[in-house]
């Protein structure tokens, strides 16, 4: 069995400040409502276990992902896996995770993403540039990320993050064009037609996995 580590770009741990906080206005009209967001170390007291909880259930969600798109691509060709990928069966919100209670929302996003539906939020969009600016600066990606957003209304959220890779598996559906399968473009098409989760080689980075960790 492969381990769920694959899906992992190398990691380093972020050479920033403990804690740093940026105000962030969304800028979509959609959501107005302003969030403050703070990064964390992963060793931060404050954190407490959050990052230990929030790495664990990513690993879990990790591996399914890996599994899910291999076997399902295996069993029912791509074309048909299109429409069962990605954990669609589990809820997004809620307890995500069989035995994992504090784990209550999880989520898929990336700077060139596929379905609008996965489009991220102030907060996502922080840990997204994060993660642009250290590969830009030929550093490696964070291997996780805590952070701890304010909402307008006064509640606190718990965020961990993680890298996520395209593997060789992946270019099936996020490839060049020319390296995906015409039913499987067309589907794609269909289904997406404002698809920017495309062109990808293995190896390069496409996203993060968050999950929402409440703290004990
Ligand atoms: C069978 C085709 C298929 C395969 C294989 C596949 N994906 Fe996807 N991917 C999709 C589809 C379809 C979506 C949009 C899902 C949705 O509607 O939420 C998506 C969305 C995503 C997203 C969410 C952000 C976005 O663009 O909407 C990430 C991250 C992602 N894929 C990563 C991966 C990784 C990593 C792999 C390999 C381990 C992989 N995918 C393999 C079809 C595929």
């Amino acid at each position: 069995m492969k381990t769920p580590a694959l899906i992992l770009i190398a990691l380093l741990a972020l050479s920033a400040a403990s804690s740093s906080t940026v105000v962030i206005a969304a800028a979509a009209p959609a959501k107005p409502a302003p969030m403050t967001v703070e990064f964390f170390e992963p060793t931060a007291p404050e954190a407490g276990d959050v990052p230990t909880v929030g790495d664990r259930a990513i690993n879990s969600i990790g591996y399914s992902l890996v599994v899910e798109s291999r076997s399902t691509v295996a069993n029912q060709g791509a074309k048909a896996a299109i429409a069962k990928c990605h954990l669609k069966s589990v809820p997004a919100t809620g307890a995500v995770l069989q035995g994992v209670p504090r784990v209550t929302a999880y989520k898929r996003t990336s700077l060139r993403i596929r379905n609008p539906a996965n489009a991220p939020d102030a907060a996502e969009e922080a840990a997204l540039q994060r993660v642009q600016k250290e590969l830009e600066a030929g550093n490696s990606a964070p291997k996780i990320m805590v952070q701890r957003v304010s909402h307008a209304d006064g509640s606190k959220e718990w965020r961990i993050y993680r890298p996520v890779a395209v593997l060789a598996q992946c270019v099936t559906c996020h490839g060049p064009e020319d390296k995906i399968a015409e039913d499987v473009r067309a589907e794609l098409k269909a289904l997406y037609p404002d698809d920017k989760a495309i062109g990808y080689a293995a190896g390069e980075w496409r996203g993060l996995i968050r999950v929402t960790v409440a703290p004990k």
